[in-house]
């Protein structure tokens, strides 16, 4: 018995990084999963290796920049699974929707250009809310699970980062939000705080020398999270029914980063 069997699930941005794993893991667990994300050949290859370890996933191409590729999508797994139970929104876009980035760049707040901050809030803060809005008539049905994501960067107030981190912020406070509108629904909306190493990690470190020294000072337990083994537990677990008391909460999986001491 799986977790999360009878469940179906969508990840958006699950081609790489954390929702690719939260994407096997919950295969692994049972669900039929959603594989959501912007690059063809890394959405087959995460259904892919579903598939051939016996699990069940529709690939779908979006951009969650697009309003209408987040309603498609939510659209097109009712169509193809006849329900949907969880939904993550992980995606979230950098640079501009002319040059994505593969992490948010470092510009003074005086001069932050609003093509980015555009961009930001579109790929984050509002592909949150249009897939939640999108998703609601379907969990309204039956109860559910959404996992947004928040940022250390936004809670500490990196420098440079300012689109990124109020679109994480942002985030936060619309999941206390829909978790205070929709529990009557038994619908569940927490939000996690990750820090783990992976691409946009590695290019976000890339693009400010030091950066990753300063802050792995910062994580109390002396490291940063390896994405292979400690985000899946986490994300299962807000998943699952083993976490049906919980809602409108920010669960911080980094390591104690938060406390920066
Ligand atoms: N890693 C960390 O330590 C950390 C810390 C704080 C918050 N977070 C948050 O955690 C989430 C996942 O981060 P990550 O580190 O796993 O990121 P990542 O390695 O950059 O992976 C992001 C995934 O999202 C997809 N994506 C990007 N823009 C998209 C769009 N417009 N439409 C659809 N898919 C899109 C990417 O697709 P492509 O492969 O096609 O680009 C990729 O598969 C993000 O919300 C991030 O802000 C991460």
């Amino acid at each position: 018995m799986g977790k999360l069997d009878d469940k179906v699930a969508i990840v958006t941005g699950a081609g790489r990084g954390i929702g690719r794993v939260i994407a096997l893991d919950y295969a692994k667990e049972g669900a039929r999963v959603v594989v959501a994300s912007r690059t063809p050949a890394t959405v087959e290859a995460v259904v892919g290796t579903i598939e051939s370890a016996g699990g069940t996933a529709l690939g779908l191409t979006v951009d969650v920049g697009e309003r209408d590729q987040i309603d498609d999508m939510v659209a097109r797994t009712v169509g193809h699974f006849g329900q949907l139970d969880i939904l993550v929104n992980n995606a979230q876009g950098f640079g501009t929707k002319a040059a994505p980035a593969g992490s948010p760049g470092f510009v003074a707040l005086e001069d932050f250009p609003e093509d980015t901050w555009d961009h930001t809030f579109q790929t984050g803060l509002k592909a949150s809310l249009f897939a939640m809005q999108a998703a609601f008539p379907h969990l309204r049905e039956r109860g559910g699970k959404i996992i947004n994501f928040g940022s250390g960067n936004g809670i500490g107030a990196m420098k440079g980062t300012a689109a990124y981190n109020a679109t994480k912020e942002a985030i936060r406070s619309l999941t206390r939000t829909a978790a205070a509108e929709w529990g009557k629904y038994d619908i569940c909306v927490n939000v996690i705080v990750p820090t783990m190493v992976t691409d946009s990690a590695e290019a976000f470190f890339e693009a400010r020398p030091g950066i990753r020294e300063k802050l792995a000072q910062q994580i109390p337990l002396r490291r940063f999270g390896d994405v292979g083994r400690d985000i899946g537990p986490v994300a299962v677990f807000l998943a699952s029914n083993d976490s049906d008391f919980i809602t409108g909460q920010a669960i911080h999986v980094d390591g104690g980063q938060i406390l920066r001491p």
